[in-house]
């Protein structure tokens, strides 16, 4: 099985005709960092803009060849290092059983939400990776669509996240009644949170098998709690998911609002951190003793400043994390409302970032 995976990647990395994102996970000595953004494929793009006008979030995200032309829309018009597959941290909880609805404006809903042990007793596990075909099919499309130009990035939810979205059934700020049930029925929680972690590793696994030429899991409300719940709740499920899936293909852990256990992080042996920008790189080298990737750390926000800011700060934070083991990316999404000629600033920045 491992001797199959390393022949696959052996194939295609000799294959791509831009592989720096896989060399800077793996440690390889790179001429300039890659440079790819957290939701790249997305709203502040026009083209992405005329298929949301014609197809709704889950038929964009289950037509494979939707989602290929969605993954594929930021490495045409800002020329990106990698693509990451359009689709969502949500099919999970789909395909473990429950619905979600994604409503204009509000964002993602779940009508029915986990609170006992029945409901736990009832999602499906066993089955729910095999439910997501569709995505399965998607990164092959989008992998024969990309014709080996750059890595194409799978991606999951992280269990908490996860979690939180199942047990409130909408977003918060505070998350305080997905906390409130880790804190009054902490064995239920843990039960939830195990079922997650296992449908994601199979989930992982079958995407990287289908072409994915790395992963990242996203646990993306991981910082609402402090050290002590973190590596109770939290980090101990990313683990398991980074342990089971590393071997198969590059792996980064993207925890936001996690400075504090970065060191606990990198003991898990993923191949990089994503970081966001609460952290500084100086910190960021210090704690990690500069021998892990680091992935981050621009605010969204500020790709509303001026082009020649923005690719003034770019430069800056390539001098403060180095060449070296360093992607350049945000330290979360980016929001609609940037202009795609900002987008393309902060990309071509890192391609005219001269030593
Ligand atoms: O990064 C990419 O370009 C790949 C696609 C991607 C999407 N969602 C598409 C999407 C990825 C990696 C995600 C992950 C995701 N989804 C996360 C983790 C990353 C993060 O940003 O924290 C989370 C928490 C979600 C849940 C989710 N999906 C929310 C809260 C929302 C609504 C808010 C929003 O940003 O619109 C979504 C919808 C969603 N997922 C959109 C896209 C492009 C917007 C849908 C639309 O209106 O067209």
């Amino acid at each position: 099985m491992i001797t199959t995976t390393h022949n696959r990647e052996t194939i295609s990395m000799q294959s791509l005709k831009n592989d720096l994102l896989l060399k800077a996970l793996r440690g390889e000595k790179v001429s300039r960092p890659p440079v790819w953004m957290m939701r790249q494929a997305g709203r502040y793009l026009p083209e992405y803009q005329e298929l949301r006008a014609k197809y709704d979030f889950f038929t964009r995200v289950q037509t494979p060849e939707l989602a290929a032309a969605i993954t594929i829309q930021p490495v045409d018009i800002i020329d990106t290092d990698a693509a990451i597959l359009f689709s969502d941290i949500l099919v999970v909880p789909q395909a473990m059983g429950l619905t979600v609805e994604m409503i204009e404006g509000r964002g993602p809903v779940l009508p029915k939400t986990i609170k006992s042990f029945e409901d736990v007793n009832a999602l499906v596990v066993e089955e729910a990776a095999s439910q997501l075909q569709y995505v399965y099919n998607a990164i092959k499309v989008t992998k024969q669509q990309l014709n080996n130009r750059v890595p194409l990035i799978g991606f999951a939810g992280a269990p908490w996240t996860l979690f939180c979205y199942m047990v409130e059934g909408k977003g918060s700020k505070t998350w305080d009644k997905a906390k409130t049930l880790c804190y009054t029925q902490p064995e239920l929680a843990h039960a939830l949170l195990q079922k997650i972690t296992d449908v994601t590793i199979a989930y992982l696994k079958q995407q990287i098998v289908a072409g994915a030429d790395c992963v990242q899991l996203f646990d993306s409300w991981a910082g609402v709690w402090d050290k002590q719940d973190f590596l109770t709740y939290a980090h101990p499920y990313n683990k398991q998911i980074v342990e089971a899936v590393k071997n198969d293909a590059p792996f980064t852990l993207f925890a936001k609002g996690v400075w504090h256990s970065l060191v606990e992080m990198q003991d898990t042996g993923a191949n990089a951190l994503g970081l966001d920008w609460a952290n500084t790189a100086a910190f960021a080298r210090g704690l990690t003793g500069n021998n892990i990737t680091l992935q981050g750390n621009y605010d969204p926000a500020k790709l509303m400043q001026s082009p020649e800011k923005i690719t003034k700060d770019v430069h800056q934070m390539i001098n403060d994390f180095g060449v070296q083991r360093y992607i350049v990316n945000l330290g979360h999404g980016i929001t609609p409302q940037i202009p795609v000629s900002h987008a393309r600033a902060f990309i071509d920045a890192v391609k005219s970032w001269k030593e």
